[in-house]
């Protein structure tokens, strides 16, 4: 059967896996730094690019190659490469394409981290940025100066889980010749495929939901081959390569990745209707809830709304802390994406680097907190929630 007839499900499982001849039906891990060649000449024809063949666990692996096609496939790209975590997905995809004096935009609902790139190293090198937030990226066309080389988003954005209309930024970005970057972490290839609309490079932490797990770090960055391509390149020389064993892990993980993406996305529609009709809450932030500012968008581009919910309580940052506090199902922990809930207080942790200007730019205020929700029964989560609400 042809394998653009099957579905996403079927070809999460099926796509870009093959055996070798120990006819296994799992893939075996690659565990090896380098592969050998028969004879001299061979060697030297594959050093020369005349021949393509494995040659060092650096440039590519079977692991790899596997996880890579199967993310390329599902997000609809004509190719993609794996790196050894989210955030060399971020620096990988910018710096091949970045030089003294040029410049780019970025939103300003980032990850922290990816914030940290564009305002403390950039500018080391010589490159501007521009930093917008979601009013001043409707107009991204007045952004766009001449030496603009590309825009960096994240949608959902990180924590405040507003959406962007990725077919409108694509759009400007083609007329202007600038390069659309998306950070596609919290929705994955199930919730929403940013190249369908017009992205030429999609980003993952493949530490969150690819691995759903909390077992590895991994990153992918996947596009049109011309730009994968310059990606490679700079990973191939510079070095951060994903180990096979962590490919190996992630790629059983996208057997399972729809799956588990319906029922995360399934238990936080739950948990954010029940906490936007809770008292004690002043405000909740879920792509999939009729009142989320951007939910026109979220039905125009997103498949599922994915399980982050972030909610703001009346209160600051002590309240918050006690309720993160008198919780026992949510975990306090630095991550995303696990099958056990999460819970964080993103102005203290993973923002806590942000000026208060920057932090009121982003909408990060003392009293906002973002749920990862698990594959827990929505009914005991629920029931932690409204027992540590009741505290407050
Ligand atoms: C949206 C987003 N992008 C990138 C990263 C960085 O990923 P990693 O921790 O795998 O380096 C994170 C981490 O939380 C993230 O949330």
């Amino acid at each position: 059967m042809s394998s653009n007839k099957l579905k996403r499900e079927t070809r999460a499982i099926h796509h870009g896996v093959s055996a070798t001849n120990k006819r296994e039906n799992s893939s075996p891990i690659f565990l090896n730094s380098s592969f050998n060649f028969a004879t001299a000449e061979d060697a030297e024809a594959v050093f020369l690019n005349q021949k393509e063949a494995y040659l060092y666990s650096r440039f590519s692996n079977p692991n790899t190659d596997e996880l890579a096609h199967k993310i390329a496939d599902l997000e609809g790209a004509e190719s993609a490469i794996c790196v050894a975590s989210g955030m060399s997905s971020v620096f990988n995809s910018l710096m091949p394409f970045l030089s003294t004096g040029d410049h780019i935009v970025s939103s300003i609902n980032i990850f922290g981290n990816s914030l940290n790139i564009i305002n403390d190293f950039l500018p080391k090198w010589g490159i501007e940025f521009t930093l917008a937030d979601f009013e001043e990226l409707k107009n991204l066309e007045s952004l766009i100066q001449t030496n603009t080389k590309l825009l960096f988003i994240e949608t959902p954005s990180n924590p405040s889980l507003r959406l962007f209309d990725i077919e409108a930024l694509a759009r400007v970005c083609k007329q202007k010749n600038v390069l659309l970057i998306v950070d596609n972490c919290f929705a994955t290839p199930f919730g929403q495929q940013p190249i369908k609309f017009g992205a030429d490079l999609v980003i993952h932490s493949a530490t969150k939901f690819i691995d759903g797990q909390g077992r590895v770090l991994g990153g992918i960055i996947a596009g049109k081959k011309k730009w994968v391509d310059e990606c490679y390149n700079f990973l191939r020389r510079t070095g951060p390569s994903l180990s096979p064993f962590n490919a190996h892990l992630l790629s059983k993980s996208v057997e399972t990745l729809g799956l588990r993406m319906e029922k995360h996305s399934s238990n936080a529609l739950i948990l954010a209707q029940k906490l936007e009709n809770h008292k004690k809450i002043k405000q909740v932030y879920y792509p999939g809830l009729p009142s989320h500012p951007d939910h026109h968008v979220f039905k125009k581009q997103m498949d599922l709304g994915g399980a982050l919910i972030a909610f703001e309580i009346h209160g600051s940052k002590k309240e918050a802390m006690l309720l993160i506090n008198s919780l026992s199902l949510f975990r306090i922990t630095a991550n995303l994406g696990d099958s056990r809930s999460i819970i964080t207080h993103p102005a203290s942790t993973t923002h806590s680097k942000l000026t208060l200007d920057e932090l009121a730019a982003a909408g990060i205020s003392g009293g906002l907190m973002r749920i990862s929700v698990g594959l827990e029964h929505a009914d005991d989560l629920w029931d932690d929630l409204e027992l540590a609400l009741d505290k407050l």
